[in-house]
């Protein structure tokens, strides 16, 4: 399968991959924690997870109430689940294993929801979207964060990053769900440029 271990980890490289990407995601993870403006009482929706930093950070940093994940790797499932244990026991964060494009959530239930780094991995871009919808409040804001090429990347990350021509189409895509777009950012990270969606129900 096409960027493996990145799309769909499993087993011990699985878990590798994902204590890697924790280190190379991280100041996307951050950046996207920052444009999120979670505002008190915010219920949110992570779709692709991962090693789970991003919730724990929600968690302890933000005022928001409740954090619901899914991803579709059982591996990233028991290793977020491990670090973000305290938050599940409390009741605070809830992670399912699933596919973006049928969350398991039901309409209205989320004031936030975001995306980092797995837009280029849904196997049906607009079914996923309409699925975000369905499931957030009117007025609720989307982030979708992915990496765009960078001249610098090395060539691997250069791989897995998405054209002008795919970034343009996932705004398409977004407001033919139904969204109404508000802001499409770029941002110099560490190992990547990272280009931020942001989007509001209607
Ligand atoms: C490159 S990792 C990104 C992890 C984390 N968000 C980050 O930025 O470090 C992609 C993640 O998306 C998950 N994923 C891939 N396809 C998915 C799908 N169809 N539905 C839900 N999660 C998916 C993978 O299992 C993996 O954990």
């Amino acid at each position: 399968m096409k960027n493996g271990q990145f799309a769909y980890p499993r087993g011990w490289k699985g878990r590798l991959a994902g204590h890697l990407m924790a280190l190379t995601n991280h100041g996307m993870n951050q950046k996207v924690m920052e444009l999120m403006n979670i505002q008190p009482g915010d219920r949110i929706l992570e779709i692709g997870f991962g090693h789970g930093r991003l919730i724990h950070r929600l968690m302890s940093k933000s005022d928001c109430s409740f954090v619901a994940g899914i991803d579709i790797s059982e591996t990233m499932v028991s290793q977020a689940t491990y670090l973000n244990k305290r938050f599940i026991q409390e009741g605070s964060v809830r992670l399912v294993r699933g596919d973006v494009c049928q969350l398991p959530f039901e309409g209205y239930s989320f004031d936030r929801v975001c995306s980092v780094n797995n837009y280029e991995f849904w196997p049906d871009r607009q079914k996923a979207l309409d699925e975000i919808r369905r499931v957030m409040k009117t007025g609720g804001t989307f982030l979708l964060a992915i990496r765009g090429k960078n001249p610098d990347a090395k060539k691997m990350l250069d791989r897995i990053s998405l054209s002008e021509h795919d970034i343009d189409e996932a705004q398409r895509l977004i407001k033919q769900a139904g969204f109404e777009l508000l802001e499409v950012s770029r941002h110099d990270l560490p190992f990547m440029t990272g280009v931020m969606i942001s989007a509001t129900r209607k």
